[in-house]
């Protein structure tokens, strides 16, 4: 079937005692028994919830997953999938993931025993190298934020699977509709299900998703023995979202072209990063590994002072963190998600003070230019 068939129905029938078409929010914390030891697969609803249940199945189908297990937030999802990695194991990890990854594992994570090694995963020689006999998992972030570094999913898969290790691929960016990262040889896909999948900014959450049945029973424990689940209303939110996830995918994907064009002919701007420009150093493997290029679109005004007079100027974009809802965001990564990355790696990655961050919406794209265009001309 496809992808909207199964983003409409997977997981969802119709509720079984009213026929509501909907799944219900169960807003309920626990489940009536009928004897001891006999009930209808619900005993308390930290370890199983219907409406959490129905997302779980929803978002997996859509990822060619077999097992989904939603969390209270992105960061969560991330937590508990690393907990498929034990003291004395070692984890190879994209270099620029999101700001909010790389602190979990810099600052806590690492406080467990657990070794952390970030290298550039766009060239798969880099993992090869990096690997150890101890490597339990390579973490990657594809495209990255905010600068739109793509990783080979295929290469570093075939990579880590000879090395024998697993491979977990955050997939916030692209959502299960512009890429499907298990079709190139991934274990685990995360999500932060805030952005794109909920759709619009109206509640934190996040996924993992995954073939394995030993690792799925893992998560499942570490969902239930932490307690870090996606509250019924949170999950019911995203459920609704991923319905209409195809239609608004296309037009975030259609609108991102168009700025991304629009920005690269723009005489205030110095740089672009859209994976979807001709002048992207991997735009023929996003073209390869992606449907289609999405609606983040980065690019360098050249300085501090030029980047704060658009960020203060733009009137339809909103100045805020986050991305991938019906609004369009501006940001700025170098103080707001990207505060918490050492300096010397931001300088590397490209991360200057001048480079802005648009998370671009699905208002009419007309609008959307104009707005950009005489927030630049202030410069
Ligand atoms: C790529 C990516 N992964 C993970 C996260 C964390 O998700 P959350 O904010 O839902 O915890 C974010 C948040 O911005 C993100 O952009």
């Amino acid at each position: 079937m496809g992808f909207s068939t199964i983003a409409i129905h997977a997981g969802q029938e119709p509720d079984p005692t009213t026929g509501a078409v909907t799944v219900p929010i169960y807003q309920t914390s626990t489940y009536a028994q009928e004897g001891l030891g006999r009930h209808k697969g619900f005993e308390y609803a930290r370890t199983h919830n219907p409406t959490r249940l129905a997302l779980e199945r929803n978002i997996a189908a859509l990822e060619g997953a077999r097992f989904g297990y939603a969390f209270a937030s992105g960061m969560a999802a991330i937590d508990a999938t690393l907990r498929l990695v034990k003291a004395g194991e070692h984890v190879i990890v994209s270099d620029n993931t999101y700001g909010g990854t790389f602190r979990l594992f810099s600052r806590i994570l690492a406080n467990y025993q657990i070794e952390f090694t970030y290298v550039d995963t766009s060239d798969a020689s880099n993992v090869e190298a990096a690997m150890r006999e101890n490597t339990r998992m390579v973490f990657v972030e594809t495209p990255t934020n905010p600068v739109m570094i793509i990783t080979d999913l295929q290469a570093v898969s075939d990579v880590a699977h000879r090395a024998g290790a697993i491979v977990v691929c955050d997939n916030t960016f692209m959502s299960p509709y512009l890429q499907r990262p298990m079709e190139f040889g991934v274990d685990i896909v995360v999500h932060s299900t805030t952005k794109y999948l909920n759709g619009h900014s109206d509640g934190v959450g996040g996924i993992a998703v995954l073939n394995d049945e030993k690792n799925a029973e893992w998560l499942a424990f570490v969902q239930n023995g932490v307690g870090a689940i996606l509250s019924p209303f949170d999950s019911w939110l995203v459920l609704r979202g991923t319905k209409t996830l195809a239609l608004r995918m296309e037009q975030h994907d259609t609108a991102g072209r168009a700025v991304a064009a629009f920005l690269e002919e723009h005489p205030k701007v110095e740089k672009i990063y859209y994976p979807g420009s001709l002048s992207h150093r991997q735009h023929d493997l996003a073209k390869r590994q992606q449907r289609g290029f999405g609606g983040m679109v980065a690019f360098d005004v050249g300085s501090l002072e030029r980047a704060r007079t658009v960020l203060e100027s733009v009137r339809l974009c909103t100045l805020a963190e986050s991305l991938g809802g019906v609004e369009s965001l501006i940001s700025h990564p170098a103080t707001m998600t990207h505060a918490s990355v050492l300096p010397e790696t931001r300088a590397r990655l490209g991360i200057t003070e001048g480079l802005v961050r648009i998370s671009v919406g699905l208002e009419d794209i007309d609008d959307i230019l104009a707005d950009l265009d005489q927030a630049l001309n202030r410069i």
